[in-house]
């Protein structure tokens, strides 16, 4: 496997008055975020950081999933990155807190 770890960031964008979308909610900058931060820490060989397309997470928003794990994040903020990355990415212990619990309507 190339990558120990795989985040895909939500960075989809809609149109004003359509359903709520992550890329209006600043998942860019979360993408570009995680980017540097991974880079500096010298991290970005092993673990990978990317935008998205929608996520059928939207009304979490911003969302992002981390593989091969398979969570979900939803409501993730810019201060939330260095967390994600201490705690899930190199420690192995999602950031609960911040998980999807998706219901059968989701
Ligand atoms: S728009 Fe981000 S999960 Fe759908």
């Amino acid at each position: 496997m190339k990558f120990e770890k795989h985040i895909f960031i939500c960075t989809n964008e809609r149109a004003p008055g359509e359903r709520k979308s992550c890329g209006k909610a600043h998942g860019l900058e979360l993408v570009q975020c995680f980017k540097k931060q991974l880079k500096d820490l010298g991290l970005n060989k092993t673990i990978r950081a990317q935008q998205a397309g929608c996520l059928d997470a939207c009304e979490h928003g911003p969302a992002m999933v981390v593989y091969p794990e398979g969570v979900f994040y939803g409501g993730v903020q810019v201060t939330d990155v260095d967390q994600i990355i201490n705690d899930h990415l190199i420690h192995n212990k999602p950031v609960e807190r911040l998980v999807i619990n998706f219901s059968e309507s989701d």
